[in-house]
């Protein structure tokens, strides 16, 4: 920080705004996009999520109405459904078009920077661990098969309700699959993007009678390593809780 109190992110704003004067120029690079999914080369075991409700349940109105951030949980498990349809909610495909796969949540230039790992603790059906989320498969994939809890909570700066929720979605985002096309400019998209996937959850957790809260205080180290991603070019950006209301 400066003496007039203008610190890294004061100049990251700044010198990422668009000006008429000084648009990036350029076409974009098609043969070195980046691969818009995320794929492990081992499972431990994968579960297909399953179809998702698409009709009726609680009006949309009565849930924003509803929705509030949720700390405290059961020690009841969420059921499978339930996880899918939250999985579902925030990250699933709903039109296939143009060559696009388009998502539940919208993304900036649909380029989906995001990924969904679930740090799962206690749902119905599949083991506690760390899970990847393969949109294109619409399945889990286990990576690590274990209680995985009380190292998030620690990484959270000891939130509690990390380590008592049914589950923890874990956002990061791959950020070149951004940067190819905004360039600095693309951490403000990331941003945006999973801020969008958190108020979805929010909305869905709720709409379902779970509660939720997410999280941006967390040592980011701490949950890079947790849940193995390297940091730089894969980030950890948010996390959400979920769980019954205790
Ligand atoms: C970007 C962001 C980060 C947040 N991080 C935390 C957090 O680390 N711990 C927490 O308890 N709540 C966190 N929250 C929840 C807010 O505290 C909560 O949304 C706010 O108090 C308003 O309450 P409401 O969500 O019930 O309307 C976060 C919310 C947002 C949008």
């Amino acid at each position: 920080m400066d003496r007039r109190g203008e610190g890294i992110g004061d100049r990251y704003h700044q010198e990422t705004k668009y000006r008429r004067e000084a648009m990036p120029r350029g076409g974009l690079d098609w043969a070195h996009q980046p691969p818009p999914y995320k794929e492990f080369p081992f499972a431990l075991k994968h579960f297909s999520i399953r179809p998702a409700e698409q009709k009726g349940g609680q009006s949309l109105w009565e849930t924003i109405a509803q929705r509030r951030s949720i700390r405290e949980f059961s020690n009841q498990s969420i059921t499978y459904s339930e996880l899918s349809q939250l999985i579902w909610a925030t990250q699933g495909i709903t039109l296939r078009a143009w060559g696009y796969e388009f998502r539940a949540s919208p993304s900036a230039g649909a380029l989906y920077p995001i990924e969904t790992y679930l740090v799962v603790n206690r749902v119905d059906e599949i083991p506690p661990g760390l899970y990847h989320y393969s949109v294109k498969e619409a399945q889990l994939i286990l990576l690590k098969e274990g209680r995985l809890g009380s190292e998030i909570c620690q990484a959270g700066l000891g939130q509690e309700m990390l380590e008592e929720a049914s589950c923890v979605f874990v956002w990061t985002a791959i950020v070149e699959r951004s940067k190819w096309k905004y360039r600095e400019r693309a951490y403000r998209y990331i941003y945006m993007d999973v801020g969008h996937i958190g108020q979805t959850l929010y909305l869905a957790a709720t709409a379902l009678n779970l509660g939720c809260c997410t999280v941006g205080a967390f040592f980011d180290g701490e949950v890079d390593r947790a849940i193995g991603v390297d940091g730089k070019n894969e980030i950890s950006v948010y996390l959400g809780a979920v769980g019954r209301p205790r």
